[in-house]
């Protein structure tokens, strides 16, 4: 074996179509396909070393020991990569973020990314993109199109090797600047995996997933022809059906604060008033709202006065997973 540690880094994603239920939940193959921006300068930072004389795997995030639920999560994920190098040894892992603290914003897809293309590389496993991307999904569904930089999409599959992400376009494509408003940092009661779970349970869930390959196709073509009038309208429609499956599964998830509404009509006004801007809603209440970078300026302006954002996050188009 080559080496026994490794460290990488990756960045979060903001999906533009949005993955939401599982079609098999074991190896998170998703019940449509989704596309997404991979955001630079919210890193994640991993190094893995396998070490014979550790009882057990330890995981340690910013430097505090991580809840025995979490290093179950990551001990799942780094026997996948065991397995597949042929090896027994404990991992040490170490992460590091450098999202501002308290933003609400940890997440799995970037920290699975790093994680799996670190722990690859420390087995001894030297894996093309395509395959990274397909572990990387079994951590996290997110953390497949974090492998890549820039637009990415991740296709729908009933197998394991051909549900994996590919980009579609380079960072430097277009430059999207993804404004966050943060309007809570708690972390949130109902986990995304929980969530997937849920997808089902509701009545709108079916013709979200039937009427996915049309949102997919309009968004690719408006991210190819740098349509931005286009890829807002389909990425509105699209977080709005997704929540509107939340709110109508059993229990309802209600991930919306007063303040996301707020900015959700501001985003509605400044377009009112010829500001390009789209809003998009992962699962919790911060809001992301893209624009073109000679817009990001007014957008911010306009946002920071909404009551109930705490903080703005500015993000532009990244790159992929690295190692470092
Ligand atoms: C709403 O990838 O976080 O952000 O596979 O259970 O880790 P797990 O779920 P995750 O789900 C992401 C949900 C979403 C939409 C998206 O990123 O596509």
């Amino acid at each position: 074996m080559p080496s026994a540690s490794a460290a990488a880094t990756a960045s979060p994603n903001i999906a533009l179509i949005k993955y939401w239920g599982n079609r098999d939940e074991a190896l998170r193959l998703p019940s449509n396909g989704s596309i997404s921006l991979t955001l630079a300068g919210l890193t994640c930072r991993t190094a893995v070393s396998f070490e014979a004389d550790l009882p057990a795997d330890v995981l340690t995030v910013n430097g505090a020991m991580e809840t025995p639920a979490g290093t179950e999560r990551v001990s799942r994920h780094l026997d996948l990569i065991r397995a597949q190098a042929g090896l027994r040894l404990p991992a040490r892992v170490e992460s590091q973020t450098d999202f501002p603290a308290a933003t609400g914003l940890a997440s799995s897809a970037a920290a699975f990314a790093a994680l799996t293309l670190a722990a690859a590389s420390a087995a001894g496993l030297d894996l093309p993109p395509r395959e990274l991307s397909r572990l990387a999904r079994r951590g996290s569904g997110s953390a497949c199109r974090s492998i890549f930089g820039g637009y990415v999409e991740w296709r729908a599959s009933d197998s394991d090797a051909q549900s994996i992400a590919e980009p579609l376009a380079p960072p430097d494509h277009w430059h999207l600047v993804d404004v966050v408003a943060i309007v809570s940092a708690d972390p949130k009661a109902i986990g995304s995996t929980e969530g997937h779970r849920l997808a089902a349970t509701s009545p709108l869930q079916a013709s979200r997933v039937a009427d996915a390959p049309r949102r997919l196709s309009l968004c690719r073509e408006a991210i190819l022809r740098r349509d931005f009038e286009g890829l807002a309208a389909v990425c509105e429609l699209d977080s709005n059906w997704m929540h509107a499956v939340m709110l109508t599964s059993r229990p309802a998830l209600i991930y919306w604060l007063p303040a996301t509404l707020a900015v959700m009509h501001a985003v509605a006004e400044l377009r009112r008033s010829g500001v390009p801007v789209f809003y998009t809603i992962d699962a919790g209440p911060n809001v992301h709202c893209l624009t073109p970078v000679e817009a990001h300026a007014a957008v911010a302006e306009r946002l920071r006065a909404v009551v109930g954002v705490r903080q703005l996050l500015l993000a532009h188009p990244g790159g992929p997973a690295v190692l470092v």
